[in-house]
């Protein structure tokens, strides 16, 4: 297969694009902007690959995207291109919207145009594989799972900017035929992750002796997905998935996200007991701050469907996941340095628009 993917160097895009090139035969077309978010180091090991091409396009330029698919003949388009961090989009929404309503509206128009363009029996195998979260779906009491049922309740500027996302990519395949298959994925971790996402920024200030910040009482639950159990599960819905159908994917993994931060610092503990002075443990330098307005309490996936259908299930368990994780960032600093080089440094963010 030729496969369009948006976002490829983004942190999902990318390990997806490294897992396509290294245990399949697909070529890669590989679209994104380059935000703060997008980092060609991420692909250093496919760079130059025979199979993988490299074009800095945003997806709401309609003309650029339908030079590409005209160019290179697609057979797929997976969508992970979006703004992702939750507490950016409380401080400013507009690119949430741009990007993610507007970009994947147009993105679906190209290639709906160019899907129309092709000979039937291209037509029937072509597909467009639209990538969401599990946030769509709003918070969770202490019970209860979301399952592809759950009604859409989303809380954050980001979740509602990817549930008119999903209701896009949906409407395209009811009114006009596309082929499209959407996921909604639980909390992603793992290597390469910008440094915003609660467990990298968690491990580079412990490293530092910076306050690890929990907001409110850490007690909200997210769902843990390695993300190569992610890219494994994209692959397989791509391939094998049923036209019209969505597929929730998750890790089993519930935690706290104060048990997340105890379990990095005694994995930091074990694995760099050269600490900065004055503290015995980096668990130390957990700090409570503020919380995040309109904070979800607990996600939790019910992945039996894509487990029964399509027979996947993670490989990692949060204990294997999150130690690979702490090791890969302890020997991954220059890549840290160099994604951190704008005027990020892990601020709080998030609180801006609060009264
Ligand atoms: P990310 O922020 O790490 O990467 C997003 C990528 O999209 C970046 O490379 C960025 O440059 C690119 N991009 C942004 N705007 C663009 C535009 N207008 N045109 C082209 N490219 C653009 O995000 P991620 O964590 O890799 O998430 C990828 C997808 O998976 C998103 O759609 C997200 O909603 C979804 N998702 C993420 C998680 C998670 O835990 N990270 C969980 C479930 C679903
Ligand atoms: P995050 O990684 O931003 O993912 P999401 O908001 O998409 O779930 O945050 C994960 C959880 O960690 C979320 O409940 C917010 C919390 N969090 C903190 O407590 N401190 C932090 O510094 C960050 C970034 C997140």
């Amino acid at each position: 297969m030729k496969i369009m993917i948006t976002g490829g160097a983004g942190f999902i895009g990318a390990a997806l694009v490294r897992h396509i090139i290294r245990h399949t035969e697909h070529h890669v077309i590989n679209v994104d902007k380059l935000t703060y978010a997008g980092n060609l180091d991420s692909l250093a090991e496919t760079a130059d690959h025979p199979r993988h091409s490299f074009h800095q396009v945003d997806i709401c330029q309609n003309q650029a995207i339908e030079e590409l698919l005209a160019y290179y003949q697609p057979d797929a388009i997976m969508h992970l291109a979006a703004e992702s961090h939750v507490d950016r989009s409380i401080d400013g929404p507009a690119d949430f919207i741009q990007t993610n309503i507007v970009g994947t509206f147009t993105l679906l128009e190209a290639a709906r145009k160019y899907w129309l363009g092709l000979s039937k029996e291209a037509r029937q195998g072509f597909r467009f594989h639209h990538i969401s979260t599990d946030e769509v779906y709003g918070d969770l009491g202490e019970t209860g799972l979301f399952t592809e049922q759950t009604p859409y309740e989303p809380s954050s500027p980001y979740s509602a900017s990817k549930a008119s996302s999903d209701h896009l990519a949906r409407a395209w395949q009811r009114t006009y035929g596309l082929p499209v298959l959407i996921t909604n994925c639980s909390n992603n971790y793992g290597h390469y992750q910008f440094p915003e996402k609660l467990i990298p920024l968690v491990i580079l200030n412990a490293l530092e002796g910076k306050p690890l910040p929990i907001y409110g009482e850490g007690l909200q639950v997210r769902d843990w997905l390695h993300v190569d159990d992610h890219a494994r599960a994209l692959l397989k819905v791509l391939e094998e998935g049923s036209i019209g159908e969505t597929y929730n994917i998750g890790g089993h993994n519930e935690r706290q996200n104060i048990q997340v931060v105890e379990a990095i610092c005694s994995l930091l503990d074990e694995l760099c007991p050269e600490k900065t002075a004055g503290i015995n443990s980096y668990s130390e330098l957990i700090t409570f701050v503020e919380d995040r307005p309109g904070h979800d309490v607990r996600y939790a996936i019910d992945a039996s469907k894509i487990a029964r259908e399509l027979g996947w299930t993670p490989e990692e368990t949060f204990e294997s996941g999150i130690r690979k994780t702490v090791i890969w960032y302890l020997e991954n600093q220059p890549w840290c340095q160099s994604v951190q080089s704008g005027n990020y440094q892990r601020q709080r963010l998030g609180i801006e628009g609060k009264q």
